[in-house]
């Protein structure tokens, strides 16, 4: 692979997160599990569960916060990519009927899913901006958007205390400066170590340290690609799904666990929507810094895992 840099611009993110709240409190009374285990061995406290709506319906959610915020043409838009495994249908993807949605039936606009589990949202991102970058598109939508809750089953305590349902969703333009960069990558895998066919499977203990590995290494290779240490991010926004997870990284790297951004208490792992929930959270919560570097990382089944650095 080679390394190629992007130039692209962030101008909005926005979310969805659907109202219903299952705590863990309501999950003792589901399985034989409690409050005490999920906390000290993942960090979650709560996660939101869609009722009455599926995957597309919170992407466009998202999108319409993201377009919201900052008064954007949704007719300018000819590229939307939603990262997913939750789609509504096999066919047609949850990008076709975000467009729908959004009322831009008709316009011109190039729309596909993306299946990378979990290290869905860096896959996005990487093919969006390649995709800015060639010319032939202006205007991206990118989303990542899970309704877990439809391949939980919540019989079984070994996930169903794990995930929770979200989306998130950026626009992005061309910039005029490579100050972006992205690592994607798989390991692939014959193994059932993690898959969803009715319901999600995990073998939560070799996930886990394939994820331990996973995180460290694409973090690395983006700061290594682009000659720069940990200590030039600004902000670590990871795949939320288990704070001792990035717990271990952060010690490994020997950087302060504030470093990275985490919402895992407040939704679980919302899977390929995690990354642009959390970046979307971590912007509302600071003051406007600009030329501020933001590593996004991530991984899921496949095994996939990547990184990406972008500049706000
Ligand atoms: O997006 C990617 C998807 N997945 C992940 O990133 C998950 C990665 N893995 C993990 O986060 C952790 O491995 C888990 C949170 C899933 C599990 O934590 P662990 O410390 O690895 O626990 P364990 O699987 O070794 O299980 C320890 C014990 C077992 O009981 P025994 O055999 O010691 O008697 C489990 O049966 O905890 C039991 N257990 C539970 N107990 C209460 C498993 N799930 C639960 C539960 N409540 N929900």
């Amino acid at each position: 692979m080679k390394k190629i840099k992007n130039s692209i611009k962030l101008i909005a993110t926005g979310t969805y997160i659907p109202e219903k709240v299952l705590t863990n409190f309501d999950l003792e009374k589901m399985v034989d599990t409690s409050d005490e285990w999920i906390v000290q061995r993942t960090g979650i406290k709560r996660r939101h569960i869609a009722e009455g709506e599926d995957t597309s319906d919170l992407a466009t959610k998202a999108a319409i916060n993201a377009l919201e915020k900052v008064k954007y043409d949704k007719n300018l838009i000819d590229l939307i990519i939603v990262a997913t495994f939750t789609p509504d249908y096999r066919s047609p993807g949850v990008s076709n009927l975000v467009q729908a949605k959004l009322g831009l039936s008709g316009n011109d606009i190039t729309c596909f899913d993306i299946n990378s589990g979990c290290t869905g949202m860096i896959y996005a991102l990487e093919v969006a901006s390649s995709l800015l970058n060639s010319g032939k598109y202006q205007h991206a939508l990118v989303i990542g958007a899970e309704v877990m809750s439809k391949v939980i089953d919540f019989t079984d305590r070994n996930t169903c205390v794990l995930f929770g349902d979200g989306a998130g969703a950026f626009i992005l333009e061309n910039s005029d400066t490579e100050n972006a960069y992205f690592y994607t990558t798989s390991c692939g895998e014959l193994d059932k170590t993690l898959y969803v066919d009715r319901y999600i499977h995990m073998d939560g203990k070799k996930v886990y340290q394939f994820a331990t590995a996973a995180v460290e290494k694409a973090i690395l290779k983006v700061l290594n690609d682009l000659n720069l240490t940990i200590n030039d991010i600004d902000k670590i926004i990871p795949h939320q799904a288990n704070y001792r997870i990035i717990h271990s990284v952060a010690k490994s790297l020997n950087v302060a666990l504030d470093k990275f951004f985490l919402n895992i208490d407040e939704y679980g792992n919302t899977s390929a929507a995690s990354i642009a929930i959390a970046l979307d959270e971590y912007l509302k919560s600071r003051e406007k810094v600009s030329l501020e570097k933001i590593l996004l990382v991530g991984f899921g089944s496949g095994f996939t895992y990547g990184a990406g650095l972008i500049t706000l």
